[in-house]
């Protein structure tokens, strides 16, 4: 069957991972052709470093594809069927603010989880919120599939305030763990397994999962988990796992998975239950965001500059990893009616039986030209709806803020949050957070 070709923008197009979604989409013209693709940023000069590798890249190897990239919204918006987005508003460097600033207090810093996260969410919701009213403006049947962090927040925002809005928020944690997972039970590829999962975004648990005969992988899998978490028990194959930071991330599941051996955890739970850990060996002076300005951005940026240079990109060291992978897949499966299976990032009603219709949870869905359809994943037990309603009712208060430009609702969001020892806490780095992110949140009254 001849497949209907897609046009694309990718919104983000000077991120790090978009010329690893470019080689992905080249990848599977079979699967997933396009007629266009093309790259929308607010910074042209970081946008274009990328875009001039990625023409080559382009030409090269899929000529057929009109490819374009502008910082013009009109431009980039009109004529899509998808909006691939990945914004970092602030960058890396206002990043590196919302870890270090907690870290002064004693608090974990971190990206998406914590006062971070929250400082994050605050900055990113009018970005990502600007993108859907661009996509409406200018091709209103597109869908948005959104990395842009912190998915939890800005899903909980995007729900609020643009009800209608055709965006599905992913994470690809769990894509990447599921990887790790394969090796460990001997599947070829992680598509194989078949999950049963739940929780809110970066803080889930797997219930079961099975390969494709309907195999409990189960057994073998916490036999492993018990010695070694995520990680190999010999070398690691996961390119993610080439950083220290992540290999520890990996291997502390294990502890993480001794809190609750009937489930089988999302790595990111490590912040919420073991933050003195964290904390005690975080570096406050070089955090996360140094590793990747000294790594991914430096090593992505010159290999795009090596390839503008050269003209050609035959022997680039770009890869197409899960991250790629997964948004490339869930486009496909809304343009060709796949009903593929997928952790999505949706309203509850009712897929986790005993907790609020309105929180926004990753659960399995079938992916079609209808759009998702959550699974049911039933009634949780009181460890995981204990920490889910807490965290639940710290992202809304963070979304309260937002709206309300709320100094109280943001001290209150702070304060419940599980990686924060009291308010008094709370207000110090609330205070810090507000000097640093300037006119990146609105005005807290
Ligand atoms: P990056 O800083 O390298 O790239 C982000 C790009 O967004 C930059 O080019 C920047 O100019 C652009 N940008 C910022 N604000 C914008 C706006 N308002 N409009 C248009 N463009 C804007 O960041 P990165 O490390 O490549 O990560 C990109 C995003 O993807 C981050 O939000 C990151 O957290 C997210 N991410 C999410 C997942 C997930 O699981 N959901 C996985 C990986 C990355
Ligand atoms: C995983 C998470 C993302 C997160 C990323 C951070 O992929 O699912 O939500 O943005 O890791 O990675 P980094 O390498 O930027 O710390
Ligand atoms: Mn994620």
């Amino acid at each position: 069957m001849k497949l209907e070709k897609q046009s694309v923008v990718i919104a983000g197009g000077g991120s790090t991972y978009t010329a690893g979604i470019v080689m992905m989409l080249i990848e599977n013209q079979e699967k997933f052709p396009l007629r266009q693709l093309k790259f929308y940023d607010n910074d042209e000069e970081r946008q274009s470093i990328v875009a001039k590798a990625c023409e080559v890249i382009v030409k090269e190897r899929a000529p057929e594809i009109d490819f374009l990239a502008t910082t013009d919204p009109k431009e980039a918006f009109t004529d899509v069927d998808f909006v691939m987005a990945h914004i970092r508003v602030g960058g890396l460097s206002m990043r590196e603010k919302d870890e270090k600033i907690p870290l002064k207090y004693g608090v974990v810093g971190q990206e998406t989880c914590g006062p971070g996260g929250m400082a994050y969410g605050m900055r990113s919701i009018p970005g990502v919120v600007e993108l859907i009213d661009y996509m409406e403006t200018y091709s209103p049947n597109a869908w948005m599939l959104n990395y842009s962090n912190p998915a939890e927040i800005v899903a909980e925002a995007t729900r609020r305030m643009r009800p209608n809005a055709k965006i599905i928020n992913i994470c690809d944690m769990p894509v990447a763990i599921k990887k790790s997972i394969a090796e460990i039970v001997g599947l070829e590829n992680e598509s194989d397994i078949v999950d049963r999962y739940y929780g809110l975004n970066h803080f889930g648990w797997w219930t079961e999962m099975t390969d494709k005969q309907g195999n409990d992988l189960m057994p073998k899998l916490k036999e492993h988990l018990v010695n070694y978490g995520y990680a190999a028990a010999g070398g690691e194959e996961n390119p993610l796992l080439e950083e220290s930071s992540w290999m520890d991330t990996f291997q502390k599941a294990k502890d993480v998975y001794a809190v609750d051996p009937t489930t089988v955890p999302n790595t990111y739970l490590k912040y919420y239950l073991y933050p003195d850990y964290v904390v005690a060996y975080a570096d406050p002076n070089y955090t996360r965001a140094n590793e990747v300005m000294d790594n991914r951005e430096k090593n992505v940026f010159a290999e795009c500059e090596r390839i503008a240079a050269a003209q050609t990109a035959e022997d680039t060291t770009i890869e197409a990893g899960e991250h790629a992978e997964f948004i490339v897949q869930l486009a496909g499966a809304l343009a060709y009616n796949t009903y593929e299976r997928m952790l999505l990032i949706v309203k509850n009603e009712g897929a986790i039986a005993n907790l609020d219709d309105d929180a926004m949870v990753e659960v399995p869905c079938l992916v079609s030209k209808r759009g998702y359809e959550p699974l049911s994943m039933g009634k949780i037990p009181h460890f995981q709806k204990g920490m889910i309603e807490q965290q639940v009712a710290v992202e809304k208060l963070v979304v309260d803020a937002f709206e309300e430009h709320s100094y109280q609702k943001l001290w209150q969001a702070m304060t419940l949050s599980k990686t924060v020892p009291s308010a008094s806490v709370a207000k110090q780095i609330l205070d810090e957070m507000i000097e640093a992110n300037g006119e990146w949140w609105p005005k807290l009254t």
